[in-house]
Formats: structure tokens, sequence, C-alpha cells
């Protein structure tokens, strides 16, 4: 299969390229879309064949379920049995938006994209090219990010050619994505609301809007072989580079003095904020930044294309920098490069 690949100037000078996207995406295609968190490879969420083609193309394991999204409110009926009012309140601040809610499902969504779970997950996004493409194909669209599974989540168009040319027919260039980070996952299914993966919106933002929201810990945790979980994706291996990734937290003089010393044996690449360039000038340490570390944003912008190009390196291994975790979106970042690193971290 050849992958055509859209270039997008604007909403009106690709009208026409929407429609077609949409058309497929009716017609039971897949179509790899720009959102403002990450690039989602969507299919129409009621139609089970074309749901299968997002789990083949990305080699997803077939307990892990899918998000549903929407471009309209109306589409909550078709999904859910059930909208409570934290939803309602959580709609109205933050979608359209980065925030995906887990809410009783309609018998109408298919268990090919819960995963066989009584649940369904749904996001708003605010994209307006997401939106666009939405619309114009009518239905709901199941989109994980449009990545092989187990590959760091896409946030440009480029990424995504990279995982998945010739593989699906289309993938819509929207530049990249402006928060870097797959959305919130909030589960709002149960008593009390639980966040279930951190991103764009934060803990902060979610309590200061309903009050109580309890962090599931696997957040921040290894998960044991066999462990039941709350969300299937919490299990696997994600984000990850070919090289191990150990994050290595202290000074930053103390970070150096170890990563050069051991660095005398292999061939060593640091993720490191802006400010830590400097450390390794004249060494055999090959730099990757991912932004200030006063800027938490940045940090998340570019979390994912950086360990992407650690991947260009292929270091034997890879040191990386983390920064303070609060319950801002430093928490995404982290929760991210924890995973990417399989949780190994030393202090020194
Ligand atoms: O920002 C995003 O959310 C991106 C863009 C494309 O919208 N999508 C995304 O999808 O990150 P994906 O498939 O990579 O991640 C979906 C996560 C997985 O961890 C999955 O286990 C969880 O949501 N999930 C989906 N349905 C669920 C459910 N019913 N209950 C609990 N977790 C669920
Ligand atoms: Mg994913």
């Amino acid at each position: 299969m050849t992958t055509e690949l859209i270039r997008v100037r604007g909403l009106m000078e690709n009208a026409d390229d929407f429609i077609r996207a949409g058309k497929l995406l009716k017609n039971g295609s897949v179509v790899a879309i720009p959102t403002e968190t990450v690039y989602g490879l969507a299919a129409n969420a009621f139609d089970v064949a074309a749901v299968r083609k997002i789990f083949e193309a990305k080699g997803r394991p077939q307990d892990n379920p899918l998000i549903v999204h929407i471009s309209d409110m109306d589409d909550i009926a078709k999904l859910t049995t059930e909208f409570p009012e934290k939803a309602a309140r959580l709609a109205e601040k933050f979608w359209p938006g980065p925030l995906t809610m887990i809410l009783k499902k309609s018998d109408k969504v298919p268990d090919e994209v819960t995963a066989g779970l009584s649940t369904v997950a749904v996001r708003f996004p605010s994209h307006p090219v997401a939106l666009a493409i939405i619309s114009s194909s009518e239905v709901p669209l199941a989109a994980p990010s449009a990545n092989l599974s187990g590959k760091p989540s896409p946030t440009t168009a480029q990424h995504v050619m990279r995982d998945l040319s010739g593989k699906i027919p289309m993938i819509i260039d929207g530049g990249s994505c402006e928060v870097g980070l797959e959305s919130t996952v909030i589960d709002l299914s149960g008593e009390v609301p639980t966040l279930l993966r951190p991103g764009g919106i934060t803990l902060t933002q979610l309590r200061d809007t309903i009050g109580e929201v309890s962090v599931n810990p696997k957040i921040l945790e290894e998960v044991d072989d066999g462990e039941a979980v709350a969300s299937p994706g919490m299990k696997y291996k994600h984000y990850s580079p070919s090289a191990p990734v150990v994050i290595i937290n202290g000074e930053a003089e103390v970070f150096k003095n170890y990563v050069i010393e051991n660095s005398r044996d292999k061939k060593v690449a640091v993720l490191c904020f802006d400010e830590e360039t400097s450390l390794f000038e004249g060494s055999s340490v090959s730099v990757v930044t991912y932004g200030s570390i006063s800027d938490t944003s940045e940090l998340a912008a570019k979390l994912f294309a950086s360990l992407r190009s650690l991947d260009d390196i292929d270091p034997d291994i890879i040191y990386a920098r983390e920064p303070d975790c609060g319950d801002g979106l430093e928490l995404a970042v982290v929760n991210r490069l924890s995973r990417a690193a399989g949780f190994s971290k030393i202090s020194i």
C-alpha cells in the first residue's frame, strides 16, 4: 500500500482533502490525523473491521482499548449510558481539549474498541484539523496514538510516516502537536474520579473543577507481571527508544561525573535540560536536550521527538534527567519518561 501524505495549508485550502479523509474513514479505512496532543490513527468507532485495522497496523495488543474522538456533544449519547454531573463540569471547562473521560459504555460501542470493558474512553479534541475530519466522517473516531506499539507517540507526521508508511493509506500532516504528550485520562465510571494517565489537563486543574480526584498509584510505579490494572495501557512498556534509559537524579555536577565515569567503555547519550548542554563539552557523550528546566510545556512538547532522535544516535545506554514531580504538567513528563526508562532511576 502506498501512503499518501497530505500537508495542511489551511482549513479552507484543504477542505476537499478533509472530505476525502472523512469518506475513507466512513467507508472503513484508517487515516492518521493530527491532534493537539499527539497524532492519532483513526477509524470509524462503530465499524469492527475498521477498528481491527488499527490494531493490525500498530501491532497493538488486543486487550488495550482505544479512545473514541467526537466533534459534537450530541455524540455522547451514542457512546455512553450515563454522563455524570462531574463529567459535565469537566467537559464544560476542558473540552474541546486534551482530556479523556472513562464513562459507562452504550451497547453501540463494539467490544473491539473497549477491549471488552464495560466502559468507554471519550475525548473531544481541540485541533481544528481533527475536528474537521471527525465532522466530515460523520461518525465518532476510535484513535490510539499513530505509532508502532511500544515506540514513542508521534508528534509530527514524519514520525507517523517512519512507523506506519506502507501500512495505512493516508496521513494528514498538520505540523507539530502543541501539547506533545497524550491526553489526561480520568475515570468517572466509579465512586471517586480517578486519574489514570496524567497529561495536558493537570491534576490541579481537575481538583479545582470537581474536588476529590484520586490518583492511580501505577502512574509512577511499575506494574508487576500479571497484576490487575485500571487501564490496560499501564501494563505495556511504552515510549521507548531502542537503548535502555536510566533516569539520574541529583545535582548537575554529580550527574556529569556519573555519566563521564560510565562512558569510558560504552557509547553513551544523555537526554537533559538545555541548561546542562555545556556539562559534556569535549567528551564523547552525545547530548540531546528537550527544553529548559524552567519551561515544563516545552519539556512536554519535545520529549517524544527527543526520545526518537536518541534512536538515530544508536547509543548503548541513555542517561536522562527528569523535572521535579508535582501536580502540574511535570507529572505527565515524569510519567512518560519513567515508563520509557522502565522505571529505572538512580539518585546520586
Ligand atoms: O491524546 C490522546 O489521548 C491520543 C490522541 C490520538 O487522542 N490517543 C491516545 O490513545 O493516547 P492511546 O490508545 O495511545 O492511549 C489510550 C489509553 C490507553 O492507556 C488505554 O489503556 C486507556 O487509554 N483506555 C482506553 N479505554 C479505556 C477504558 N475503558 N478504561 C481504562 N483505560 C482505557
Ligand atoms: Mg499510545
